[in-house]
């Protein structure tokens, strides 16, 4: 029994009579969290209380839903408005304007916005918009990108044994799923990330049945990757050139690596762009945005995409009081961002340099991950599967709670800097990992 987790130690063998394996998603219990997954009471700003009353310094952010930190003031200001006028109509609404006028502004090639509730639903619509545009029936999905849970993308998007992976040229398709439509697995076209050699050959081979290539623009499921330069000018070209749309998945990049996410920050056009996560702070708020001749394929007798809970009154409130947040004093709140998780990176560095530690931080902005690893960086997929020691990332990520430091226990994970955190924060954080490491066994 661990004497200072022994309330969430409770809660946890209460809970699993009712709620498989302890709770809502499989990353929240055992897989990730050991035999004690904490149980997480309140929040405010950078820090996460349990239900020990422990603090901790939250890193992982709701896996970067929440911009601005806990609780903010503006959000729950603009939550308790909007729920006191009514949560949900499943009608058209003033705010939903307001809304998708400011993500016009905002996002490059907004010509049009469409709301859903996830990142996964989101992604699902944009697929089938995709399909539906160009009549065709395929997509090219990489190699340890995720998104999200639905039958077509849960296709190599976890972490594998390298010796399952086959060759680079026709990697070996690995459902990550059981359950999964057959089709998923034939219409899904798998190929490594930041090789455009490889893109280029799978749109020959599969000529005239590719719908969209799909990417995430900087991959935040297998630590973070950020792209090769140019890869993905890339990308574009060769999706242009051999008809297939280019759909950016920005549930992570939106709203964190510039205001109008990493079209803005590498300067690429997709044709669509899929939002989840940061844009609700903290609501189920999601969003695809795209080129007008495109997304007005939505219309009613195109290609469906339905839902009660789409644009809930309450959801938009948070998103426009966040967009507005994030937006003020001329970005301020971006160079924020960015310094924050560049000072952890170069803090960690440091720790890992000065211990002998053989581990990197990496990452972007306010993005990154440790990686313990011998490389210098970790560039794809593959090289995360063959040399990334996942274990010893997990065990330093325990041992850290025990030093009010809370980052996802998953090496496949990362890291993120919101508003509420300061260069106190990235001190205390680098110490702790100091502490950790020299305690040995790393
Ligand atoms: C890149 C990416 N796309 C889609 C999703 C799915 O989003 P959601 O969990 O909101 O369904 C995720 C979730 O982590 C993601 O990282």
């Amino acid at each position: 029994m661990h004497s200072r987790t022994s309330r969430s130690r409770q809660l946890f063998e209460r809970a699993v009579a009712s709620l498989v394996e302890g709770g809502s998603s499989p990353s929240r219990g055992p897989a990730n969290y050991g035999d004690n997954p904490l149980f997480i009471e309140r929040g405010a700003g950078a820090h996460i209380w349990d239900a020990d009353g422990n603090k901790y310094l939250d890193w992982m952010m709701a896996y970067g839903a929440l911009p601005l930190g806990h609780a903010h003031p503006r959000i729950v200001e603009a939550i308790v408005e909007a729920a006191q006028g009514g949560t949900l109509f499943a009608a058209a609404t003033g705010i939903e304007i307001e809304v998708a006028e400011m993500l016009r502004r905002m996002i490059p090639g907004a010509e049009r916005v469409r709301f859903a509730n996830t990142g996964t639903e989101a992604v699902m619509a944009a697929i089938r918009l995709a399909r539906g545009f160009t009549g065709r029936p395929k997509f090219i999905k990489f190699e340890g990108h995720y998104h999200g849970w639905y039958d077509d993308f849960l296709v190599n998007a976890h972490p594998q044994p390298v010796a399952s992976l086959g060759h680079p040229h026709d990697p070996v398709k690995i459902a990550d799923s059981s359950g999964l439509n057959r089709r998923a697995l034939e219409d899904t076209v798998v190929v490594p990330w930041n090789d455009l050699q490889a893109v280029e050959r799978a749109l020959e081979i599969n000529r005239g049945q590719i719908a969209a290539i799909l990417s995430e623009p900087v991959m935040a499921n297998m630590g973070v990757i950020p792209p090769a330069p140019g890869y993905l000018a890339g990308l574009r070209r060769l999706a242009t050139e051999h008809g297939a749309l280019l759909i950016l998945d920005e549930t992570v990049t939106g709203f964190r690596i510039a205001p109008g996410g990493c079209q803005q920050h590498f300067g690429v056009a997709a044709d669509l762009a899929t939002f989840g996560k940061a844009l609700g702070s903290g609501l189920p708020v999601a969003a695809i945005t795209g080129r007008a001749e495109i997304m007005d394929g939505f219309a009613w007798g195109g290609v469906l995409h339905y839902g009660t809970q789409n644009a809930s009154r309450i959801g938009l409130a948070a998103a426009l009081a966040s967009l507005r947040e994030l937006q003020r004093d001329s970005g301020a709140a971006f160079t924020h961002l960015w310094r924050i998780g560049e000072q952890l990176v170069a803090g960690l560095n440091d720790a890992f340099r000065e211990t002998g530690t053989r581990a990197i931080a990496q990452g972007i902005g306010p993005m990154l991950q440790v990686l313990f690893t011998d490389r210098r960086a970790i560039s794809d997929y593959r090289e995360f599967c063959a040399y990334v020691d996942r274990g010893k990332y997990r065990r330093l990520a325990l041992a850290l709670f025990e030093q009010g430091v809370y980052m996802s226990p998953s090496a496949a994970l990362h890291s993120v800097s919101s508003l509420a955190h300061t260069e106190d924060d990235v001190r205390f954080t680098v110490d702790a990992v100091r502490k950790v490491l020299g305690d040995g066994g790393f």
